[in-house]
């Protein structure tokens, strides 16, 4: 069984959140906030072993990485996995986004090498879309959600919040790059909003009905 524990006269279950990516769990925190459960970073489990995200698609990789988590605290885990799939690249970065411009670069590095693939490809032709996987491993099992998101490759990057790709992934209905927009709305309509939103109804089902 989950662990659980008594805050405040409350019974809350602990849910370890599988990420020592700062800007995903300010998000994440942020699209679980009112959740009954109490949320722990990894900051609680300094040993946890660093996941290799070694999977072919992005939904591998958020179950690994919830499995391994959970496995090592006993507690139930959450990750997230995510890419963005640019159509006229087939569907590159995708499950590589993290590391298109090699091993160890910076957000910039990889803004820059898709800004460098894309150059000269007009406008209509720059359709990308983010998509998410979650994925919570529980009691032995895991299962997932996902989370998409519809956007256009911009020519330079815009606007200086968010993280990863936001400065280049302009989102029509806002008129804005991710990184022009305020992390509430980001959060209404981006991949990772729309996965957690799942995901919070798929706890909500298996853990409190
Ligand atoms: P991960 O494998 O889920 O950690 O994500 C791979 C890469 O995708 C990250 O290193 C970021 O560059 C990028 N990424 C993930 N989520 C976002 C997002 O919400 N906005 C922009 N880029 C993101």
């Amino acid at each position: 069984m989950t662990e659980v524990t008594v805050v405040q006269n409350t019974v809350l279950r602990k849910l370890v959140l599988a990420t020592r990516n700062n800007d995903k769990i300010v998000e994440i925190g942020k699209l679980l906030q009112g959740l009954d459960v109490q949320l722990l970073s990894l900051d609680a489990f300094p040993e946890a072993p660093d996941v290799l995200e070694d999977g072919d698609t992005l939904e591998a990789n958020a179950i690994k990485k919830a499995r391994e988590i959970a496995e090592y605290t006993g507690l139930a885990a959450v990750a997230d996995d995510t890419g963005l799939e640019v159509d006229c690249l087939h569907g590159a970065p995708g499950v590589y986004s993290g590391r298109y411009a090699g091993e160890n670069v910076s957000y910039s590095d990889n803004v820059n090498k898709l800004l460098d693939e894309l150059h000269g490809v007009p406008w209509e032709e720059r359709k990308a879309r983010f998509r998410c996987v979650v994925a919570l491993h529980d009691n032995g099992m895991s299962k997932t959600v996902e989370g998409g998101c519809e956007g256009i490759i911009c020519e330079k990057p815009q606007g200086s919040k968010g993280f990863g790709y936001d400065p280049v992934f302009f989102v029509q209905e806002y008129g804005k790059t991710f990184a022009e927009m305020e992390l509430a709305d980001k959060n209404t309509v981006s991949h990772r909003g729309i996965a957690f939103k799942r995901f919070r109804q798929l706890v909500e089902e298996q853990w409190f009905k």
